[in-house]
């Protein structure tokens, strides 16, 4: 298994590019599947995430063709194979996407459950009741869903979907069965994370009728068949944010390209708060840290308030920041993993149930800590880049899962990072 290998203590400085959004492009590459045309997909983030989900596509049928900078072509003509087994679900949770637009297409379906993860419980029963409101019979049996709707491309009857809490993907599994049901489809409460306006407007292009996207109220006006069409997946927001946080924890100074300051309104307030310049230009964004970051506290919340996948990295900057702040995880239920690792390299962290109080220490020191999640990962390596010495972070297949050439980008800033295979 990879290790990364940090020395830590040398301020970020210089520019680097963002890549596409892991969580954008999952649910976009499943959208391929509502089609028998081909769909053009450039800004494809190249990470371990989007290999598993090719692969699970191509064993389906799906035929993918590698344009290399130019991106991919998929097309799901030849789709046969309706199935999205344990051994890929279990690896990746976002699997779970195939599940609407299979239906949608093919009238059939069969996803392997996923089961809890390193973050909490996850079920997917809001997909499922959404499904089902659409006139889909699911069950489940030997740990998978089967689902079926009516024999051909209209088996599924628009709905009123009303889901009992904000679910990204939730959303978004709907959004795809609902553009090829018959009539109309509204889904409330409805996920309003950029992801989903970027599949949306993928959708869109692809010839859906879809209203609303970004809002809590989403209208699909379902349409008989969806063509071809190509789409740049929208910068990484969550890349992004984690860079800007390396930068101010580190005490650096850097240029991020690709990437807008548009969809990270809530990151940035708390990055102004903790005593960074941040500025703003179309495509780029640009951070000055302060001699010494201030404290900031954050509650997790759906988007537009400030991400759950932005919460480890903000421990780890208040780890080293003057003062106390009290971190709030209202998303996950054990989304603290990371704590213990940083508390390894001298943070003081108390967590209390799904509060975390982190009170600023003078310095951090290098030791050897193991990453249990993607973020949780991104949070040791912020850490590790401020400690005093070296720190070795195991089990990084976490974050090869969502952060494109990490060890790459971060020496383009003068990093002083390696990886040891
Ligand atoms: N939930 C249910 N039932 C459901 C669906 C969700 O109880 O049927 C709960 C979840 O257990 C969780 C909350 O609702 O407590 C929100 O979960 P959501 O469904 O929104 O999460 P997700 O769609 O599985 C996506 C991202 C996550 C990100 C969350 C929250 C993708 C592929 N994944 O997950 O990204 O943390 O939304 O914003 O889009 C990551 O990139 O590191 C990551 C974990």
């Amino acid at each position: 298994m990879d290790k990364l290998l940090i020395q830590g203590g040398t301020p970020l400085s210089g520019e680097i590019a963002i890549s596409g959004a892991k969580n954008a492009a999952l649910p976009i590459l499943c959208a391929s599947l509502l089609s028998s045309e081909p769909l053009h997909l450039t800004n494809v983030p190249r990470l371990k995430d989007i290999t598993t989900m090719l692969r699970l596509l191509v064993q389906m049928g799906v035929e993918v063709e590698d344009l290399g900078a130019d991106g991919l072509v998929l097309n799901s003509r030849g789709l046969d194979n309706p199935l999205a087994p344990y051994d890929m679900v279990k690896t990746m949770r976002a699997a779970i996407l195939v599940l609407g637009p299979l239906l949608a297409r093919h009238g059939e379906a069969r996803v392997s459950l996923p089961g809890g993860c390193a973050i909490g419980a996850r079920p997917v029963e809001q997909h499922i009741k959404g499904l089902q409101a659409m006139g889909a019979e699911l069950h489940v049996e030997h740990g998978y869903i089967h689902a079926t709707a009516a024999a051909g491309q209209r088996g599924l009857s628009g709905a009123r979907i009303f889901t009992d809490m904000v679910t990204v993907t939730g959303t978004e599994n709907l959004m795809m069965a609902a553009v090829l049901a018959k009539g109309e489809s509204i889904i409330e409460n409805a996920a309003r994370e950029p992801e989903v306006v970027d599949l949306a407007n993928c959708l869109v292009s692809m010839g859906a009728q879809i209203a609303g996207a970004g809002t809590d109220k989403i209208r699909i006006q379902g349409v008989r068949r969806l063509h071809g069409a190509t789409h740049a997946i929208m910068a990484d927001r969550i890349e992004t944010g984690t860079y800007l946080c390396a930068a101010a924890a580190t005490g650096g100074h850097i240029r991020l390209t690709n990437t807008s300051a548009a969809y990270l309104d809530a990151v940035v307030d708390k990055l102004f708060d903790a005593g960074c310049e941040v500025r703003s230009e179309r495509a780029a964004i640009t951070l000055q840290a302060p001699a010494r970051l201030k404290a900031v506290s954050i509650r997790t919340s759906p988007y537009p308030a400030f991400p759950t996948d932005m919460q480890a990295q903000f421990m780890a900057i208040n780890c080293v920041a003057e003062g106390s702040a009290v971190i709030r995880e209202t998303i996950f239920e054990n989304r603290f993993m990371h704590a213990v690792e940083l508390i390894r390299l001298g943070a003081d962290i108390k967590i209390d149930a799904s509060n975390a109080m982190v009170t600023g220490v003078d310095h951090l020191d290098g030791a050897t800590v193991m990453a249990t999640d993607l973020r949780a990962s991104a949070s040791l390596v912020i850490a590790g880049l401020v400690a005093q010495g070296e720190t070795q972070i195991e089990r990084i297949y976490h974050l090869d899962r969502g952060y494109e050439r990490i060890e790459e980008k971060l020496g383009q800033l003068g990093a002083k990072v390696r990886r040891l295979r």
